[in-house]
């Protein structure tokens, strides 16, 4: 089936499931990329609303992040939530990188091109494709808990740099269609 039989296109107000649902069960997989190359990872935390009257999404992403890396390139990537019986794919695609791994052949999944280019997954049953807005980066000095700066910190450790907050406007919302 093709991804107009598959998904239909809801507005913002439709979306099903709470952001605190969406962002720390579920958990979304960010996919960056084009057919011929795209790359996924799993997050957690960040959110969506409303930033400069736009709608966005917003992660938290470690600078080495290969998705990050297409992100930027690309600057336009998908979140995609998963229905609870494929939680070890998406486990799966936070348990290594994309840059020095097959993950994207090997993980038990069925890509899917929006109608817009957009790599997702015909297992999703969320869709949601944002367009690069911003990309701030995290200062500990800004941050005002030391459970905040030692989050920022223990990333710098390993990275070489600190978590980057990552917008994007939300450009179009895609759910599964009643099988
Ligand atoms: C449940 C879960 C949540 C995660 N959340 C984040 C996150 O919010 N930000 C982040 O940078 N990495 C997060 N990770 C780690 C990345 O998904 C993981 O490092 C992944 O291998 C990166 O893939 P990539 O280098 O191919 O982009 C999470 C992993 C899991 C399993």
């Amino acid at each position: 089936m093709n991804f107009d039989q598959l998904f239909k296109q809801i507005s913002l107000e439709e979306i099903p499931d709470d952001v605190f649902t969406l962002a720390g069960k579920v958990f979304p997989v960010i996919t960056a990329g084009k057919e011929e190359h795209y790359n996924s990872m799993t997050g957690s935390g960040g959110g969506m609303g409303l930033l400069f009257k736009k709608p966005v999404t917003w992660c938290v992403l470690r600078t080495d992040r290969y998705t990050l890396e297409l992100i930027l390139k690309e600057q336009t990537y998908t979140m995609s939530y998963f229905p609870d019986e494929y939680k070890k794919q998406v486990l799966f695609l936070g348990s290594k990188s994309g840059r020095d791994s097959e993950k994207m052949k090997e993980v038990e999944l069925t890509s899917v091109q929006t109608p817009f280019g957009n790599m997702s997954f015909k297992e999703a049953g969320l869709i949601i494709e944002c367009k690069l807005t911003q990309i701030t980066a995290a200062n500990p000095d800004d941050f005002y808990s030391q459970e905040a700066k030692d989050y920022l910190n223990e990333a710098y450790k390993d990275a070489n740099d600190y978590r980057k907050y990552v917008f994007g406007e939300i450009t179009r919302v895609w759910v599964k269609k009643n099988e």
